[in-house]
């Protein structure tokens, strides 16, 4: 399906004061400060004149304060961005905010939260137990067949997975992945194809973007093939059937719809026997050069300062 960019209109004046909020103290903060400073130039492109960058401190609500904010786009990732933290902060001064609002983004920020919301929806999730921290994982695990996954439960990018043979490797790779500090989740490894695909709201209108898939030269999508150039084959769109196709993209609509997000988000899948399982929803997805949302509207007639428009329109929806 191609988008009709001409639908795209300017909702919030071009001389609106604009705060791009990025940074801050998440693992994932240089990536915000790129995502940040692409968002800043588009915004300009587009007639914003009084668009501004601001990586965020302790001071953030003094400076939005001082400076007479009207709108913040949100270009923050993980920790305080993407939680509901800085969401939680935007409500109380009032401040229309792009994406989504507190409650999609704490939830979101957790996979067995996001699961245990999308269970209710008829989703197809991988069948996974929760690990309290201080928990002894072997009772828990007791129902689910080897390989695992573990996963920090509110960790991104990779950080801190372990696929795990047996037993055996059991013990040691439950001990790496507590050093995140996080309770873990474990998921059954399944074989399969990774995709992610976008959702937009535009105006009143939800719709998923193109499909991505990765394809990588390491056993599954890691943090190194992640980060590491040439390690990871993108195809886009994905090789799917039409029929397959249709399927991940209403399940993505659907995942969004579920867990109350707002204005855009990228939800991950794992297809394994025909089956697409939701992964987790990524509430304030990567807006660099290199990062999948911009792409995978771009494969739809979407380019990028058109996204950042559309992201725009919603602010202030989360309400
Ligand atoms: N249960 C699983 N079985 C096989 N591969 C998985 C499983 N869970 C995740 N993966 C792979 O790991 C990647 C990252 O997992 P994801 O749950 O999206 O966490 P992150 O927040 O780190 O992106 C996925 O894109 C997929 O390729
Ligand atoms: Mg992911």
């Amino acid at each position: 399906m191609e988008y009709d960019v001409k639908k795209i209109k300017k909702l919030i004046n071009e001389n609106s004061k604009i705060a791009v909020i990025c940074g801050g103290p998440s693992s994932e903060r240089e990536i915000s400060l790129r995502s940040g400073k692409n968002v800043l130039d588009a915004l300009k492109r587009l007639g914003y004149k009084n668009a501004e960058l601001i990586d965020i401190n302790k001071n953030i609500a003094q400076v939005l304060l001082e400076k007479k904010i009207e709108v913040v786009y949100n270009a923050m990732h993980g920790r305080f961005g993407e939680d509901g933290c800085m969401q939680g902060l935007l409500e109380i001064l009032e401040i229309p905010y792009t994406g989504c609002g507190v409650t999609a983004s704490s939830v979101c920020m957790n996979k067995d939260y996001t699961k245990n919301v999308l269970r209710n929806f008829d989703i197809p999730l991988i069948k996974s137990v929760l690990v309290r921290k201080e928990e002894d994982y072997a009772e828990k695990i007791k129902d689910l067949k080897f390989p695992l996954m573990l996963k920090p439960v509110s960790e991104g990018s990779s950080l801190g997975m372990f696929k795990v043979s047996d037993e055996k490797e059991m013990e040691e790779c439950f001990k790496k992945s507590l050093e995140y500090n996080q309770d873990v989740l474990v998921e059954e490894y399944l074989d399969g194809k990774s995709l992610t695909v976008g959702v937009l709201e535009n105006r009143n209108e939800l719709f998923a973007t193109e499909i991505l898939e990765f394809r990588t030269k390491t056993e599954w999508y890691d943090y190194e093939a992640k980060y590491t150039a040439g390690m990871t084959e993108f195809i886009l769109p994905a090789q799917l059937s039409a029929e397959m196709t249709e399927k991940v993209k209403n399940i993505a609509v659907k995942a969004f719809k579920a867990c109350g997000c707002r204005g855009v988000s990228r939800v991950d899948f794992l297809v394994s026997d025909n089956v697409p399982y939701v992964l987790e929803i990524n509430t304030s997805p990567g807006m660099t050069d290199l990062s999948d949302l911009p792409a995978q509207s771009k494969a739809m007639g979407i380019n990028y300062d058109n996204l950042v428009q559309i992201i725009l329109n919603g602010a202030g929806l989360n309400k």
